[in-house]
This record gives structure tokens, sequence and C-alpha cells, in this order.
């Protein structure tokens, strides 16, 4: 399976990035455990919009608060833990294991700033980059494991 294809789609505006982020939670519902998920992309480009949109589509009812201070928000669903990540005053991989990071993987993972620990794709699903488009955004999608792929491919983006 080809894991190198990239996706992409047009997000005219924020709801775009809602039903993005509601249809990337429908089509993990199966078993989201375990699972990577790295949002990339300049501030204000919509990963924490994106993230919001996952976890409230597994049924989080209350507000999503910024994992920028606490570096994690975790989530228990019941049937599978979610921690909502911020990487972004982490700058090593030692900073990330003395957050508890070891702890994390048998949750669903969605991380926001990964480019702070380069290393952190390897472990990776998907990689889903925001980046501004006018008014609007656009994502690019890549299957970075061979599930993340096959995931994409499901989805019919385009
Ligand atoms: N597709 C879109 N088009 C236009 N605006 C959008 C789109 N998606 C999200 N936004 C808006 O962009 C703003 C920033 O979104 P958000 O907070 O999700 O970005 P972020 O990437 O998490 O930023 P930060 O790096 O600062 O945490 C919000 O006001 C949000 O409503
Ligand atoms: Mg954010």
């Amino acid at each position: 399976m080809d894991q190198s294809l990239t996706q992409r789609v047009m997000l005219p505006d924020e709801t775009a990035t809602i039903q993005l982020g509601a249809d990337l939670a429908g089509a993990l519902s199966a078993s989201p455990a375990g699972w990577l998920i790295l949002l990339q992309g300049d501030l204000g480009a919509g990963k924490s919009t994106m993230a919001r949109s996952m976890l409230q589509t597994f049924g989080h009812a209350g507000t999503v608060p910024s994992p920028t201070y606490t570096l994690v928000e975790p989530y228990d669903f019941r049937s599978f833990l979610a921690y909502h990540i911020d990487l972004y005053r982490i700058s090593s991989a030692d900073e990330l294991e003395f957050l508890g990071w070891d702890d994390l993987v048998e949750g669903l993972r969605i991380v926001e700033w990964p480019e702070r620990i380069p290393d952190i794709e390897a472990e990776a699903d998907l990689l889903i980059t925001l980046s501004y488009d006018g008014e609007g955004r656009r994502a690019a999608l890549r299957g970075t494991s061979e599930r993340g792929a096959a995931l994409l491919e499901g989805m019919n983006l385009n």
C-alpha cells in the first residue's frame, strides 16, 4: 500500500474544519484506541478546532480546554481513553518522556505541534497539515502507517 499518498481537502470556513474532524472521528470510531494523530499547522490554522470536533463526535459534551499549559488533557470515553496533547512547549524526547508519554500509548492521542519532536512521525498513523488559504484553510492528510493510509483511503475525501 502506498503510504505516501496525500489527500487534500479545501476547508473554506470553520464548519468545514469541524466536518472534517467529525468525519475522521466517524471513520475511526470502530477502534480509536492506540491511534496517534498529528495535527500540524501554523498558529490559528485550525488544529484545536479539528481536535475539539473529533472529541465531541466521540461523545464529549463539555468544553475542550486547550492543553497549552497542562500539555495533556485526558478524555474517558469508557471504551477507550483519548488524550489531547500540545507539544508547543516541549523541545526534546526526554521532556516528552517526562510528561508520561509512554503511559498514553494505549489511548487515542491527538497531538498539536508534533513538529516539536520530529521523530514522532515514525510512530504516527495520520499526519494532518492545516494551512491558510485566503480566508479559509486547506488540509493535507497523509497516512503514516498502514492502517492510517487504509483509513484515509476508505474515507473518500475527494
Ligand atoms: N477552515 C477554516 N476557515 C476559516 N477559519 C477557520 C477554519 N477552521 C478554523 N478556523 C478558525 O481559526 C481560528 C483558530 O483556530 P484554532 O484555535 O483551531 O487554531 P489552532 O491551529 O489550534 O491555533 P493555535 O496554534 O493558536 O493553538 C478559530 O477562530 C477558528 O474558528
Ligand atoms: Mg490550538
